[in-house]
């Protein structure tokens, strides 16, 4: 996890870095610091957020450097606190480092390091390495050090180091974190991610594992660990600085709910040929005998990812017929995993970045199993490891609760299970009729959002409610799942997701008339026994808030309150039904005010174990 930033350019450093990390607090917001340098070396730091931190600057006063690094935290090794905050500097308070990522074997080289009397004063796995950089500098120049000690390092870094004896370059490093180079115009800009380039410049250098780059104001130098000097290709960012910005919304999750009937749209746009039924998916790179010769897909994913690779289970069992398991990538990693000729690996990642589902995609590429991604974030390290995938194209998000990566997660995995629907039973009549009530998905999603203040009125009523239940059945079970998730991750309410007639299997015990239930109830095939499950409910006087299809009166005599959405086919059902659920988990969080973007201890991309 954490935020890094770097600039060195002719602007005010601070001031860059600065506005850099805002962007970047996503990412973490425990502590925040900056470090700067021309002769000197200027540190400041501290717990909190970044706004914490802005107050304590005077920018006008630090105007002279033009070289500079800054951090924003989430804690892992040591509590958040001025100390533990980066950057990190040396014994001489000569060089600084801020660090994104894990050193596993930071007791050891700690150890080490005080043997040679290095007074290492924080409890971060991070302190040791600007030591170990010092240790080597004392003989080489700071790019020669930094790669000497980072091969001293086990575990994941994305980290840059300044000196005030070389103010004019900067040393970034990566190896399991993420990193990016901004190539400017006599100005360099190094972030975790595009958000906080975006603004100086689209051209960029995404650095890849094992390789550290020497960054002057007008050129670069990269460094492979193993092979030395290598050279780097230039590219483009295909977004602008609008896509993340709030547009008036009080909230960025808020902005992204709204957004989705575009980012729908997004999904598909282009993948489609409705006269041809056909759907066009080129990021698979699968050849057609690949294609023929899938017996199992394996979807891999964590939180909201893994329950839109849930939906996927529903969509390709049913459609195209084929054998689907859905793991959670932290335990697939660890449990031997049995994989055959035949399996076809797919993880699912709006930050590309998760830890976790980098590391069982690694797990599965080596056994020789092909590993597609479904990402929203371009360039990002699982979208480059993996062998091919599809891009859900949301748009960056930046509410740290998912919300629009999860409708296009589900709009791809629609297309994908038409796709290879296509290959088997389905003919292109049927996917013509698909593809027609998907395209008119974004209108009835827009329809939902229209509802927003009646939502915002049943939030009212259950805002002060200590547990919620969220029941559904089929495809919209995972829909369930989604839904008591987002309460609990930015409200602090205990809520759980369950298949509805799971209830009578123990969750019953709960209800009473304290327990409020959502149930997820379009008018399907099992609508009726759905219908079964809220006489349970009601009969034990707990209170029923249904989503319902329009039109739905039978409904009236069982729920308390009925958010309408509008009927679709049961494939699109999960595109319409999560919207409703995003916004009252949105609607209570605020009543309670809680900070909706960056609740407690969570952060947007899990780049830790
Ligand atoms: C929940 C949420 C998390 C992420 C999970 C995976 O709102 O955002 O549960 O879904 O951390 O992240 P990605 O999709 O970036 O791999």
């Amino acid at each position: 996890m954490c935020g890094i930033m770097g600039y060195i350019g002719s602007k005010n450093a601070s001031e860059v870095i600065i506005n850099g990390l805002a962007r970047l607090e996503y990412r973490g917001y425990d502590s925040a610091g900056i470090a700067l340098t021309n002769k000197d070396l200027y540190i400041n730091k501290k717990a909190g957020k970044i706004s914490n931190l802005r107050s304590e600057l005077d920018f006008s006063e630090l105007a002279p450097y033009n070289t500079g690094i800054g951090h924003t935290r989430w804690a892992t090794h040591g509590i958040p606190s001025d100390l533990n905050a980066h950057p990190h500097s040396d014994c001489k308070n000569e060089i600084a480092v801020v660090h994104n990522g894990i050193i596993e074997n930071h007791s050891a080289i700690r150890q080490i390091l005080q043997k040679y009397d290095h007074d290492i004063k924080s409890e971060t796995d991070s302190e040791v390495i600007i030591h170990l950089i010092e240790y080597y500098y004392e003989r080489y120049s700071l790019a020669e050090a930094v790669m000497k000690a980072v091969v001293r390092l086990e575990g994941t870094y994305g980290l840059i180091v300044i000196s005030k004896r070389e103010p004019e370059k900067l040393i970034a490093a990566r190896n399991g974190s993420p990193l990016l180079v901004g190539i400017g115009d006599n100005e360099m800009i190094i972030s975790s991610d595009a958000s906080a380039i975006i603004e100086h410049t689209r051209k960029v250098i995404y650095l890849k594992d094992r390789e550290v780059f020497e960054i002057k104001r007008d050129n670069f130098m990269a460094f492979d660990l193993e092979k030395g000097l290598v050279d780097r290709e230039i590219e483009e960012i295909d977004w602008n600085i609008e896509a993340i910005e709030k547009q008036g919304y009080d909230y960025f999750m808020l902005k992204e709910i709204f957004e989705q009937p575009e980012t729908i749209s997004n999904g598909f746009r282009g993948r489609t040929v409705q006269d041809y039924g056909m759907i066009r998916l080129d990021g698979l790179r699968l050849s057609e005998e690949e294609l023929n010769e899938i017996n199992r897909i394996i979807f891999i994913a964590c939180g909201t990812s893994w329950h839109a690779g849930l939906i996927g289970e529903y969509l390709i069992e049913e459609y195209a017929r084929i054998p689907v398991e859905v793991e959670y990538a932290s335990e697939f990693r660890y449990r031997k995993p049995i994989l055959r000729r035949g399996d076809l690996v797919i993880v699912i990642s709006q930050s590309g970045e998760t830890a976790d589902t980098l590391a069982a995609l690694k797990e599965a590429k080596s056994k020789g199993i092909k590993v597609l991604s479904i990402c929203n974030v371009v360039g990002s390290t699982i979208t480059r490891e993996s062998d091919g995938g599809v891009y859900i194209h949301a748009g960056p998000e930046i509410g740290v609760a998912s919300t629009k990566a999860f409708t296009s997660q589900v709009t791809v995995l629609i297309l994908l299970s038409l796709f290879l629907a296509r290959r088997r039973d389905m003919n292109s009549e049927e996917i013509k009729v698909y593809i027609e009530h998907l395209l008119a998905i974004p209108e009835k999603v827009s329809q939902i959002l229209s509802n927003n203040d009646y939502i915002r009125d049943i939030a009212e009523i259950y805002k002060d409610k200590s547990n919620f239940l969220y029941l559904g059945r089929g495809i919209n079970f995972p829909v369930a799942l989604e839904g008591a998730l987002k309460l609990k991750e930015i409200s602090y309410i205990h809520a759980e997701g369950y298949p509805a007639a799971e209830m009578k299997h123990g969750p019953i015990a709960l209800i009473d008339e304290n327990m409020p239930v959502v149930f997820i109830a379009p008018r399907d095939e099992i609508y009726s026994k759905v219908l079964s499950n809220m006489e349970e409910v009601k009969a034990r006087k707990g209170k029923i808030i249904a989503i319902a299809n329009q039109g739905d009166n039978d409904i009236k005599e069982y729920a308390d309150h009925i958010i309408y959405v509008p009927p679709v086919r049961k494939m699109l059902s999960p595109l319409i039904t999560v919207i409703p659920l995003q916004l009252l988990a949105y609607h209570v969080a605020v009543m309670k005010g809680c900070n909706v973007d960056q609740p407690r201890n969570l952060a947007k991309s899990v780049t830790v174990e």
